[in-house]
């Protein structure tokens, strides 16, 4: 989950690291530092602060090579002894990591006999100093030779001072991706760092390392045996990666999503057909379908269900990918897996990949990022083109995943002659619709921002819903609670009056989502039980719902009821987000959290 950027060039090496961190400052934001190669000595920078503290205090003179990092912290709280790099006894060697050494503690006990003097509580700084004990003129052996020691994920980059002109980086289980220029080269944790410079790149497998050098780079495996690069071109536009006047990037891209749907879809729809290039599944093989996922990717799996079922009349289980692993699951042959991921980096998501893969299911992901480890070990990828997706909470990858979803599900069912041709013109119609309506649902701003002025001074809020509204309410109150700090909870509508109830009093603040025709009555009915007993009720509702005897309504474009959480998330989007910015905080990058987890 920390933020990893490296660079040999010609260019002044600590903007291009500061500027490479700023852009992975969503992987984690703890602490930060970098290591500078100058002839004979390193020049190394750390602070417990953000990087505009760092930028301050580099001394950026004479160096053509360097490596920055970011810390989540893991191991060690954030200080700045234990913010990388991390260099062995002499100051020689510089190490920036992102995994965890399982064996650090044997490791270190083992260093410190040899004579090793320790300074941090990490994990990382028993690898300087595996470097240190095996070097012996060659760097790229010394790395190689430690790497067979040390147990666990990594994803680092080695300097020596020695060696003021190259880079030795390894991969196993974290992200590393090297990207290629012409007289420079780099290598970061995750693609929006290279953007500005490079969109050609080298996605690292497991067990691979490189060295880099101004004049090129040698890909080996641990054992120094050569492997053939493997490079494509990202086709993301480095401006997605941009800010691009909005104040935050969770509001641009709430804003986005209108375009991330529109280039979802491209290419999915052929006439009265959903199709998928280079997806052929065996359909009729699959008796049961498991989706597995981690926080809004499993909030997308709960919505999935529905639509599966719905459409394609195939039973659907979804568990939390940390949940599934663990418990024995009945997975076999006859079960299809879809594995959602944004980042498709997620630890927990991979290991429960995995688990289903190990007992012979086939594995579909639906993932975000090109070259990703969920997309390279999955058997068929579906590729959400949300663009890349920097806030922490997941807004547009959450939307584009739902269309994927739904897309999905009329692919299953017209293969399975599930669904008749005028039902699947009606999905598809909708689908057509929507980026517009999601422009129109984005009007709902001003109304929201008056919303989060009143919640902003709350403790408590809920969110009601049932049928597809509750997933979505799950969601609204996952981005709630991740931006602004505010407990909330959703609940489904109907199971209020078994417990729950228990809790609303006068002026508790309820956000009831109600946009199930078939369920429109039964709502009305629970958001009157919530009413009498005090409770302050704001309604999201479709336009020419009139539901002011029952609260505030905020109301989006009428669809289908199957697409309506699509439209429905927009408001809470935006919800989350004004209440966050009027509480003060800090919005793209919310207090403990990274972008992409990738530790158990
Ligand atoms: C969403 O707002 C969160 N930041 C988080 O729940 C996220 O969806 C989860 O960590 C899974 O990430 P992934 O989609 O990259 O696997």
């Amino acid at each position: 989950m920390c933020g990893i950027v490296g660079y040999v060039g010609p260019r002044p090496v600590a903007d291009v690291l500061l500027d490479g961190l700023e852009r992975l400052e969503y992987r984690g934001y703890d602490s930060a530092g970098l290591a500078l190669g100058r002839s004979g000595a390193l020049g190394v920078f750390k602070t417990d602060g953000r990087l505009r503290d760092l930028r301050e205090m580099v001394d950026a003179s004479g160096a053509n090579v360097g490596a920055g990092h970011t810390r989540w912290a893991t191991h060690g709280r954030p200080s700045i002894l234990n913010a990388h790099p991390h260099l062995d006894c002499h100051g020689q060697v510089a190490v920036v990591h992102n995994g965890i050494i399982e064996n650090y503690v044997q490791l270190r006990e083992e260093l410190t006999d040899q004579g090793h003097r320790f300074l941090s509580e990490t994990d990382t700084e028993v690898i300087p100093h595996l470097v240190e004990e095996y070097y012996q003129g060659d760097l790229p052996e010394a790395v190689a030779r430690a790497l067979q020691d040390v147990q666990g994920s990594l994803a680092i980059v080695v300097l020596h001072a020695e060696h003021p002109d190259m880079l030795v980086v390894a991969r196993r289980d974290s992200p590393l991706i090297i990207g290629l220029g012409q007289g420079e080269n780099y290598v970061a944790s995750d693609i929006p760092a290279l953007l500005p410079y490079t969109r050609d790149v080298h996605v690292m497998e497991n067990g691979e390392m490189a060295v880099l050098t101004q004049e090129g780079v040698k890909l080996t495996d641990w054992s120094g045996r050569e492997i053939k690069m493997n490079p494509y071109r990202v086709n993301w536009d480095p401006a997605q990666a941009e800010k691009e006047g909005y104040e935050h990037f969770m509001l641009k891209e709430i804003h986005e999503q209108p375009r991330a749907i529109e280039d979802t879809l491209k290419g999915k729809i052929k006439g009265s057909q959903v199709v998928f290039d280079s997806l052929d599944l065996p359909v009729d093989r699959f008796n049961k379908i498991v989706i597995l996922g981690c926080g809004t990717a499993w909030h997308a799996g709960l919505m999935g269900r529905k639509y599966i079922e719905a459409l394609a009349k195939i039973p659907v289980e979804v568990d939390i990918a940390s949940e599934f692993r663990y418990r024995d699951p009945m997975v076999d042959e006859g079960t299809l897996t879809i594995v959602i991921s944004q980042s498709g980096e997620t630890a927990d998501t991979l290991g429960a990949m995995r688990e289903a893969q190990r007992r012979g299911s086939r594995i579909l992901a639906i993932t975000n990022v090109v070259g990703s480890t969920v997309s390279r070990e999955a058997d068929d990828v579906i590729y959400t083109r949300a663009g890349p997706e920097i806030a922490v909470a997941s807004t547009k990858a959450y939307m584009t995943q739902l269309v994927c979803l739904l897309l999905l599900a009329l692919y299953l069912a017209q293969r399975r002659g599930a669904v008749d041709e005028g039902a699947a013109a009606e999905v598809l119609d909708a689908l057509r619709g929507l980026p517009d309506q999601v422009r129109e649902a984005l009007k709902t701003n001003g109304k929201v921002e008056d919303l989060a002025q009143r919640l902003q001074k709350e403790q408590h809020v809920f969110f009601i819903g049932r049928g597809l509204d509750y997933p979505l309410a799950m969601e609204a109150a996952l981005k709630l609670k991740e931006v602004s700090y505010i407990h909330a909870q959703p609940y489904p509508a109907g199971e209020m009056k078994h417990g729950t109830l228990a809790l609303v009093v006068e002026g508790l603040p309820i956000v009831a989502i109600a946009t199930q025709s078939a369920l429109r009555e039964k709502m009305l009915n629970n958001i009157k039980e919530v009413k009498a007993r005090g409770a302050d009720v704001v309604v999201i509702a479709p336009e020419g719902d009139d539901l002011d005897e029952v609260g505030e309504a905020v109301h989006i474009p009428r669809t289908m009821d199957l697409l309506m959480p699509l439209l429905s998330a927009v408001p809470c989007q935006l919800l989350a987000y004004h209440t966050a910015r009027i509480k003060g905080c800090d919005v793209d990058k919310p207090r403990n959290l990274a972008k992409s987890v990738t530790v158990e």
